[in-house]
Parts: structure tokens; C-alpha cells; sequence
């Protein structure tokens, strides 16, 4: 790899394990979430300090609505909390805030408390932060396929000349460079419905650490094995 392409563009975090964390020390599964939550913090500073320029995470799939509604409502009142306490850390590190995902299954309370954050820090330019809340990516898929279908109904003359930058607008990345290194802890090796298709090229990183004790040494031990991926993308060289 050369110099510039060592340090990825975008890092994108499958952030698993908080569960288990706890569980290991006979807490419920809560606390794992509020020490996850210290994790991103440190991996949030250490982007920062290395120059990645996107950082994105998976904090709440589609499909995890379907836990119990007490770890639901606990995990959507940190987010509240967070997204209320964190305004210096953001603003002191130069990070631009912003959340994707089906917002409109969020509380209302929520939703208007991110777009809050949202645009207080939308001309801050070190970092952008992504956090996926309520996303799956068939979801992201199938929401772009219908904004597609709604454009062509209304002028079928844009069908042919329909490509991959056109189609990868409609998505709610659109903009958004797709990951380099996609990082997952706590032993799962699976996508778990995250970017499928803005994933295609993604380099993986999966490590057994749980996200409750993933910090900056273990971000930086993720960078360097990045620095050592030979990235082909089908081509010879
Ligand atoms: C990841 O940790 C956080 C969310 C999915 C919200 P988990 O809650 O999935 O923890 P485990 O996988 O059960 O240990
Ligand atoms: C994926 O983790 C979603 C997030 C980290 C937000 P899960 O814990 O929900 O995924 P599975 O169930 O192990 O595939
Ligand atoms: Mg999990």
C-alpha cells in the first residue's frame, strides 16, 4: 500500500459483544452498553488523531428492535443521553455528527434531538461520524430501489443510463465514501444485514475482543493490519 492509502478514508464498526462483556461479570446486559459507549468515545478521539476522515458504526440494526422492550427503551435513552451530553466532544474535536438509518421509527423526541446535534455541528470537517440506528442494509437497499421506482414511473427515459453513481446516491450513505475497513468485535464473523452494498470492496477485520475493551491500542492494532492489505479489487497486478 502506499503512504496516503495506509490510513483508511473510512472506518466502519460493527461494535458486538456488550452483552457478553457484562454477562462475564455478572451484570446485566445494560452496563456492556455504557461501557460501549466509553469505547467509541476513545475510537472517535483516536480517528481523529490519525486522520481517518469517516467513522461510521452500527449502534441499533432493524432487527434489534425485536429485543426486549426494556433493552430497547434502555439502549434508545443512552442515545438520548448521548446525544445531549457529547455536544463539547464533538465540537472540541472538530467532528460532524450524523445518523442514518429508518429514522422514522425513532420517537419523535429522539429524531429531533439528532437533527439538533446534527446541524450544530454540521460545518465541523476533521471527522464525520456515521451512527446506523434502525438500519439494515436490505432495508437501505430497498429504500433506494423505491425512490428509483418513483423517479422512472415519473420518467422512464433515466432507466437505461441508470448506473452505480446514480443508484449509490439514492442510498442513505449517498455522498459518503464507502468503507475501507469494516471492523468486528467480540468472534462474530458475519454482516449481520449491515452495508451490504456499500461493503463490496470493504477490507474485514474481526476480532474476538468484546466492544467493551475495544481501545485505542486495539483501534490502532486494527490500522496496522489494514496497512499490510494488498487491495485488488479483482484486477492483476
Ligand atoms: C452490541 O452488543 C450492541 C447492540 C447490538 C445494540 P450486543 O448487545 O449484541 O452484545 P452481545 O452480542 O449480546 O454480547
Ligand atoms: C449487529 O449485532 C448489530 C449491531 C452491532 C448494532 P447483533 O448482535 O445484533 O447481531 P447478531 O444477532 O449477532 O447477528
Ligand atoms: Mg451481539
Amino acid at each position: 500500500m502506499d503512504k496516503e492509502s495506509r490510513i483508511p478514508k473510512h472506518v466502519s464498526i460493527i461494535m458486538d459483544g456488550n452483552g457478553r462483556w457484562a454477562r462475564e461479570r455478572g451484570m446485566e446486559r445494560i452496563q456492556g452498553h455504557l461501557v460501549g459507549a466509553d469505547s467509541l468515545k476513545a475510537v472517535t478521539e483516536e480517528c481523529v488523531a490519525q486522520g481517518v476522515k469517516y467513522l461510521s458504526v452500527y449502534a441499533f440494526s432493524e432487527e434489534n428492535w425485536g429485543r426486549p422492550a426494556e433493552e430497547v427503551s434502555f439502549l434508545m435513552g443512552l442515545l438520548m443521553k448521548k446525544v445531549h451530553e457529547e455536544v463539547s466532544l464533538l465540537m472540541d474535536n472538530g467532528v460532524r455528527f450524523v445518523v442514518l438509518g429508518n429514522r422514522a421509527r425513532l420517537s419523535r423526541d429522539l429524531d429531533d434531538a439528532i437533527t439538533g446535534l446534527e446541524q450544530t455541528t454540521a460545518k465541523n470537517d476533521a471527522l464525520t461520524m456515521i451512527v446506523f440506528i434502525s438500519y439494515s442494509g436490505k432495508w437501505d437497499i430497498l429504500q433506494a430501489a423505491k425512490k428509483f421506482a418513483r423517479k422512472a414511473v415519473e420518467d422512464p427515459s433515466i432507466i437505461d443510463d441508470f448506473g452505480f453513481p446514480e443508484f449509490d446516491s439514492l442510498l442513505v450513505t449517498g455522498g459518503i465514501p464507502d468503507p475501507d475497513l469494516i471492523i468486528r468485535t467480540s468472534g462474530e464473523q458475519r454482516i449481520s444485514n449491515y452495508l451490504l452494498w456499500q461493503g463490496a470492496y470493504s477490507e474485514f477485520y474481526f476480532t474476538p475482543v468484546l466492544w467493551p475493551d475495544f481501545r485505542k491500542e486495539e483501534f490502532r492494532q486494527a490500522l496496522n493490519e489494514y496497512s499490510t492489505r494488498d487491495r485488488r479489487y479483482g484486477k492483476v497486478k
